[in-house]
């Protein structure tokens, strides 16, 4: 094929370019595709029925909200949160107990200061694996896009549901729900309840979160494979599950939930969906943590997990757990790194009030999502 026109130059430069390049660490074929890609004509007019509706949005938990159009926020790189469908996530619907906490970035005493469960942890450690990360992360990201409103997007979330019942189904007490949305694609929900249920409802519930779509920031409907954001946190968190539940893990004193979000990439559309329900519901949560770009090391960079810091978007006690968490169980170290825009999914609970936290980077053996399970 030449690229002789501007459209198809577009379609040639959509092709080469996508929110979230493979890493570099992974080889496996990325040239088979599980479906065709969209006609040029669909694509370009489901596109451009998006880039022309503007949406209200938000880049920040307490910032005031603007009218814009989200592609054209893509196009500058401004991460955003869509709030046009939830003026009311954080005021009228709110989990309000630890909102004073979180937004002012106290730590206010919830998580643990030492570590234990260290030869718990350590024994579900033994038991984790890089091929099957590898080979998820191959398939998940062979899906031509996994845009929330793409049918590719739809069939991804149904693979996706279908390893997280193959994982949870050593276990009748487990759940596996659907979080249904309008646009087709699927938040997913595992719950594992805890042994002890009136110790959970007293200490709330534990959620570690990752989102299952892809963009590409050149035109929405493009190849976009997403290996990196966030087919990495999404494997990951399958691993972790499936690793802790051969160990025989069950949580005692808290249920734990491992999200899988729909359309973080259309501005946390999922994770803010699932919040505001859990806050119209009263679902008592005690803390959130995201993992988002686990998987991608650039060139010539040490590796490192990074700690997200950024003021009024996650707790600093959360965090701090989470540094001592790579400090116990990982050979590489942390690094405090500050994002300044709408990071991930976490900051959908930030605004219902509940603790949360980001890591990102190279997480080899996902130390946030398993020893906070545990705990
Ligand atoms: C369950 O938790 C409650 C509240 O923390 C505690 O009083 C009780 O002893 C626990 N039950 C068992 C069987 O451990
Ligand atoms: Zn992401």
């Amino acid at each position: 094929m030449k690229f002789t026109t501007p459209i198809a130059g577009l379609l040639a430069l959509g092709a080469a370019t996508s929110a979230s390049p493979l890493p570099s660490q992974l080889s496996f074929n990325s040239a088979q595709y599980t479906d065709a890609p969209l006609s040029l004509f669909s694509s370009i007019y489901e596109a451009s029925r998006d880039i022309l509706t503007p949406r209200l949005v938000q880049t920040a938990p307490d910032a005031e909200p603007f009218w814009a159009l989200p592609q054209y926020l893509r196009w500058r790189g401004v991460r955003f949160m869509d709030v046009t469908d939830h003026l009311e996530l954080g005021t009228t619907y709110t989990l309000a107990h630890f909102t004073a906490a979180a937004q002012q970035g106290h730590d206010a005493g919830l998580f643990p200061k030492k570590m234990s469960y260290q030869s718990k942890v350590r024994s579900v450690h033994e038991l984790l694996t890089e091929d099957g990360p590898r080979s998820n992360i191959a398939k998940f990201s062979s899906f031509y896009t996994r845009y929330y409103k793409s049918d590719t997007g739809k069939q991804s979330q149904q693979w996706l549901l279908g390893k997280v019942r193959e994982i949870t189904s050593v276990d009748d007490s487990i759940t596996v729900d659907e979080f249904k949305h309008p646009w087709g694609q699927n938040s997913i929900i595992a719950h594992i309840p805890a042994t002890n249920q009136s110790a959970a409802e007293q200490n709330g519930m534990l959620i570690v979160g990752a989102h299952q779509d892809s963009v590409n920031l050149i035109w929405p409907y493009f190849r976009a494979p997403g290996a990196d954001d966030d087919g990495s946190g999404t494997v990951t968190q399958l691993e972790a599950l499936r690793a802790l539940l051969e160990a025989g893990w069950r949580p005692e004193t808290s249920d734990v939930e491992f999200h899988w979000y729909s359309a973080e990439e259309g501005g946390l559309l999922g994770s803010q969906a699932v919040a505001e329900d859990y806050a119209k519901r009263g679902v008592n949560v005690k803390a959130m943590n995201q993992v988002d770009m686990s998987a991608f090391v650039k060139k010539d960079v040490k590796p490192a997990i990074g700690i997200v810091t950024d003021k009024g978007r996650v707790e600093t006690g959360l965090t701090e757990f989470n540094r001592k968490l790579v400090t116990e169980y990982l050979d590489i170290p942390y690094v405090d790194t500050a994002i300044g825009a709408a990071g991930s999914d976490h900051e959908s609970w930030t605004k219902v009030g509940i603790p949360a936290a980001f890591c990102i980077g190279e997480l080899r053996r996902a130390p946030a999502v398993l020893a906070m399970s545990i705990h």
